[in-house]
């Protein structure tokens, strides 16, 4: 009779070990029971970057890689990007369910109360360089908030934590903009409470002298679905980063920074402005076939293509490729996209990118939308951040209140040198 077992022989003494399945896993403890002798340390799994090694269980986000599903709490991501706005998402990724109108009125108070920052705040960005790069400024502050907020260390209790998280959520947009307009060196702009999440970014972003801003309706509404598809993608690199510095029981502010600097890589959130760079450098339809033969012979990658988990089409991708087109239509078109268009029809009919699966992800249209809002290649990972910031929460408070969880602390394979007596400087040869 079939059982949820696995049946295991360890050839090297003949033992037959038998271990429980449960929800498509084993445990990797498990494995410790298996032993040449008894003072052996037992057998582990080795796994470098958790190719298939399940960290957590999570309730929050579901994705069939093969698939292309996206769903956070269950809903997919096609009905949120188009029904939901980015605070009701956020509720949905943090509560775990949507909202009635009284607590997501409650929720949206609460961020939109906590969007100023400390003016001390305001003076530490004024002392980065002028032309530092924007996501270094907000890995820096979102840290430096742990100061501000002693109270944050207490991890154990929910009330302080709910408090936190209005505090980041609300604040991220205001680091972000005000790194950007350190950057450009114009003045600060204080949020503007009577504005919409997205719109009040924008204003903080692009406002001059004129009394009051108004967003473009279709800049906003495009901005608040580019922030809720990027609000979370459960155990990527950030997220990973933000439950392990998280699992120390550090402050929230720290762990946020730690994530932050994950997305700031190339591979993670910094590959859309590596996309529009390479959509820049390719320059023309007529030069995609040779920049691909570079591509094939591993010379470069074609960046926002290619993903861990899907090994479809990026569903993401789908909806901003059709946001592209409105927004263009808003704030004129950005020639890059004739480039990125034919650059997938060729790519997605060759053999090299069918046979390993690469398809569009988040990013390949990102960025182009990005840039014709007006907002700089250094901008892009730092919009990243300010959607993926709800995910990352969510996936903090899961960590601490799951029982199971302890400070992560991988294993390794160590295959240095045996010991060995040190030698003094002047013996050395
Ligand atoms: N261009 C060309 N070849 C690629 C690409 C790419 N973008 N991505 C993967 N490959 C190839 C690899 O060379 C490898 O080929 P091989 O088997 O002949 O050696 C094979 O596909 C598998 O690639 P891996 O690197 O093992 O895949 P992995 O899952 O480790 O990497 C990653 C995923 C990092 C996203 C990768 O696809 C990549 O570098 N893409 C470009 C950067 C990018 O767009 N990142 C954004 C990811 S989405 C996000 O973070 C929001």
């Amino acid at each position: 009779m079939a059982k949820d077992t696995l049946t295991l022989t360890d050839n090297r003494t003949g033992k037959t070990y038998e271990v429980p399945i449960k929800d498509g896993t084993i445990r990797a403890m498990d494995l410790r029971q298996i032993k040449l002798h008894d003072n052996d340390f037992g057998l582990m799994a080795y796994d470098p970057a958790f190719t298939n090694t399940a960290s957590t269980t999570s309730r929050i986000t579901f994705i069939d890689g093969d698939k292309g599903i996206l769903r956070y709490r269950g809903y997919p991501i096609e009905q949120l990007a188009e029904e939901s706005h980015y605070l009701e998402t956020a509720y949905l990724l943090i509560h775990g369910e949507l909202p009635t109108r009284p607590p997501l009125h409650e929720f949206t108070h609460n961020i939109t109360m906590h969007t100023l920052v400390h003016e001390n705040i305001r003076e530490f960005i004024d002392s980065f360089r002028y032309d530092a790069h924007p996501m270094g400024i907000l890995v820096s502050t979102v840290a430096a908030l742990a100061t501000f907020y002693p109270d944050a260390t207490n991890v154990g209790d929910p009330d302080s934590r709910r408090l936190q998280m209005h505090r980041l959520i609300a604040k991220i947009p205001t680091l972000a903009a005000y790194a950007y307009r350190h950057r450009r060196g114009l003045p600060y702009v204080y949020p503007d409470n009577d504005l919409a999440y997205s719109g009040n970014f924008l204003s903080m972003m692009f406002k001059m002298t004129e009394v009051k801003y108004r967003p473009n309706p279709v800049v906003q509404k495009a901005l608040d679905v580019l922030f809720i598809l990027h609000a979370d993608h459960e155990q990527n690199c950030s997220a990973n980063a933000m439950r392990s510095v998280g699992s120390s029981r550090v402050d929230p502010y720290s762990a946020t920074a730690a994530a932050c600097a994950a997305l700031f890589g190339p591979l993670h959130g910094g590959a859309n402005e590596q996309c529009v760079r390479m959509l820049q450098e390719i320059g023309s339809v007529a030069a995609i076939p040779s920049y691909l033969q570079r591509v094939k012979a591993g010379a470069v990658r074609l960046m926002g293509f290619g993903h861990r988990i899907y090994k479809n089409y990026d569903p993401r991708a789908k909806v901003i490729k059709k946001l592209a087109y409105e927004v263009f239509d808003a704030v004129g078109k950005n020639p890059l996209i004739d480039v990125a268009v034919e650059l997938e029809k060729i790519a997605l009919e060759d053999s090299y990118f069918v046979e390993r699966k690469l398809y569009p992800n988040v990013d390949f249209y990102s960025g182009i939308i990005y840039q014709a809002m007006g907002l700089p290649m250094d901008m892009f990972p730092v919009l990243f951040a300010i959607g993926r910031m709800s995910g990352w929460l969510a996936q903090w408070e899961e960590m601490l209140v799951d029982s199971e969880q302890r400070i992560a602390r991988p294993r390794q394979v160590y295959l240095g040198s045996g010991e060995r007596s040190y030698v003094h400087l002047s013996e050395r040869g």
